[in-house]
């Protein structure tokens, strides 16, 4: 048997990914607008960051139709991109597509909806027994907008901020490669900010199933078998998959970790690395950071819980094994529409010593 990405040398796993998937069709182009980017930046001797933002997805067809999701609305790093913005740094923002984005993130969540900050301005002389006055933002949310649109519309008219998309774990494996490699002349200043939601399981290409998985009964001379991924049939719980069964049974190989590559070859030498670890179990998540920055030896694990993530974050590096940045509930900002988000806790990372942040 073929042995496991987890059995492999990290330079071997990286090889048989790699040639197992055919680069996306959007990587070519992706690689020539970072190249644009970062040669502009060198230039200028700007920081430039990585931040890797959204959920990856794993199909379970080829042409897919159905796919396994990881959870990310994509705040942490739309949020994290806009104060990279404001420190200076130049932002290549690689995100999941439709997730969301720094600045238009105020507006765009499902709670947010921007039409709900526009009015009819109210008619005018010219416009009085006309249907089309103009459109205004309404008065209470004019000076948050007027703020957001101009760090908006600095980021680009200056070149500031990159934004590039993914969607599949592939995809975002080909891109983290690609971007770390062409973010060599940065050197140390660059910085790799991996927020995204990285999916730890997948089909592998050659066990994928190449059209939609049917869930209805086919006439014989149509029937294949409904087990994704599957080598050997049906081997949960010592049962043997009955004859046909309208079960679905998808059999996941691990994602090989490419933090070990991207921290020891992709990345410039010099450069930073910070990755996140998500956890919703308490128990777990300072050892399962720790670990995670002993085995990839890199420069700050940043852990957080699912149902706290917004007010509490713990900082897990080589000089300090735990470090906790707590948001009090009297700080927990809310967005201009008045949805609570997480600038508070941006706000408190950024400014660590504020009066109402807790460390401990
Ligand atoms: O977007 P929001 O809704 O605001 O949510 C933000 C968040 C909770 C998703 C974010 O704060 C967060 O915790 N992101 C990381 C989630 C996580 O635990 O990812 P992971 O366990 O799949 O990966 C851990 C790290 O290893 C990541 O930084 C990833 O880039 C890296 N990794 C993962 C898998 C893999 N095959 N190779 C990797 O390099």
């Amino acid at each position: 048997m073929a042995p496991s990405f987890g059995e492999m040398e990290p330079a071997e796993a990286e090889s048989v990914y790699f040639n197992e998937y055919p680069p996306p069709k959007a990587l070519p182009k992706h690689e020539a607008l970072a190249r644009a980017f970062v040669e502009l930046h060198v230039e200028d001797k700007r920081r430039v960051v990585l931040v890797t933002s959204g959920g990856t997805t794993v199909p379970l067809e080829t042409q897919t139709v159905r796919f396994i999701d990881n959870f990310s609305a994509g705040t942490r790093g739309a949020t994290s991109a806009e104060y990279f913005l404001e420190q200076g740094y130049a932002v290549i923002f690689l995100h999941r597509q439709y997730s969301l984005l720094p600045y238009s993130r105020h507006y765009s969540h499902s709670t947010n909806c921007f039409l709900d900050f526009m009015d009819e301005a109210p008619p005018t002389d010219a416009s009085a027994d006309s249907d089309h006055g103009r459109i205004v933002v309404r008065s209470e949310y004019q000076d948050a907008m007027r703020d957001v649109l101009r760090k908006y519309r600095y980021a680009k008219q200056h070149n500031r901020l990159l934004l590039l998309p993914f969607t599949t774990v592939a995809e975002y494996m080909f891109e983290l490669r690609s971007l770390a490699k062409i973010m060599q002349p940065i050197g140390a200043n660059a910085l790799f900010y991996l927020a995204a939601a990285v999916s730890d399981f997948f089909i592998p290409r050659s066990r994928m199933a190449e059209h939609k998985i049917q869930s209805s009964e086919l006439p014989a001379h149509f029937q294949k078998d409904n087990s994704v991924g599957a080598e050997e049939i049906y081997t949960g719980e010592n049962e043997e998959k009955p004859a046909n069964s309208k079960k679905l049974v998808i059999n996941l190989d691990p994602v090989p970790k490419f933090l070990h590559r991207l921290v020891d070859g992709w990345a410039p030498e010099g450069s930073m690395v910070v990755s996140f670890k998500l956890e919703t179990d308490p128990s777990l998540l300072v050892y399962k950071a720790q670990t995670a920055l002993q085995r990839y030896s890199h420069h700050l694990v940043i852990g957080n819980l699912l149902s706290t993530r917004k007010w509490e974050v713990v900082f897990i590096s080589p000089d300090q094994p735990e470090r906790w940045i707590r948001v009090p509930k009297s700080r927990r900002s809310k967005s201009i529409s008045g949805v609570e988000d997480q600038v508070g806790l941006a706000e408190a990372m950024k400014g660590e010593k504020g009066p109402d942040t807790q460390t401990d």
